[in-house]
């Protein structure tokens, strides 16, 4: 999209984060739907990203990127979803980004985990 092309052009890689939906257990030729493609493919990403931190990377996911296009340049078959694009690079310059964005280098607030996480079900 052009607003993340106005600063994801600078990245030293774009990856796409996709997963197939579906799975062959070891030794078995039969596809099987892998009903946790979602789960695994979340944590896979996470781990790039802190993976990506301690080695001095930074990393950005976006959702904001046209689809259709991804599938179509990069040949992706039937079965995969895509999910998201992650710009992984080194720190520029700030003074390279317009004032917009220039205003959004700062660190974001965090929700406390009273907001995230709760016991029981959800009638409580
Ligand atoms: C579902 C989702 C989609 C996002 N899409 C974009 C995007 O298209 N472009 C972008 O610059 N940031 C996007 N973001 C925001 C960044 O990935 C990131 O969350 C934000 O820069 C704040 O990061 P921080 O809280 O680690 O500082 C998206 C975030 C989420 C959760």
């Amino acid at each position: 999209m052009p607003f993340n092309r106005s600063w994801a052009q600078q990245a030293s890689a774009l990856v796409l984060i996709m997963s197939r939906t579906t799975f062959a257990a070891p030794g078995v030729t039969e596809e099987k739907p892998a009903l946790w493609h979602t789960f695994d493919t979340g944590s896979a990403w996470g781990h790039l990203a802190l993976q990506a931190s301690i080695s001095g990377w930074h990393t950005h996911g976006m959702a904001g990127f046209d689809q259709d296009l991804a599938r179509q340049e990069l040949k992706v078959p039937e079965g995969y979803v895509l999910h998201a694009m992650v710009a992984i690079g080194k720190l520029g310059d700030k003074a390279s980004l317009d004032e917009a964005l220039q205003a959004r280098e700062a660190p974001t607030p965090r929700k406390p985990l009273s907001e995230l996480a709760a016991e029981g079900d959800f009638s409580l």
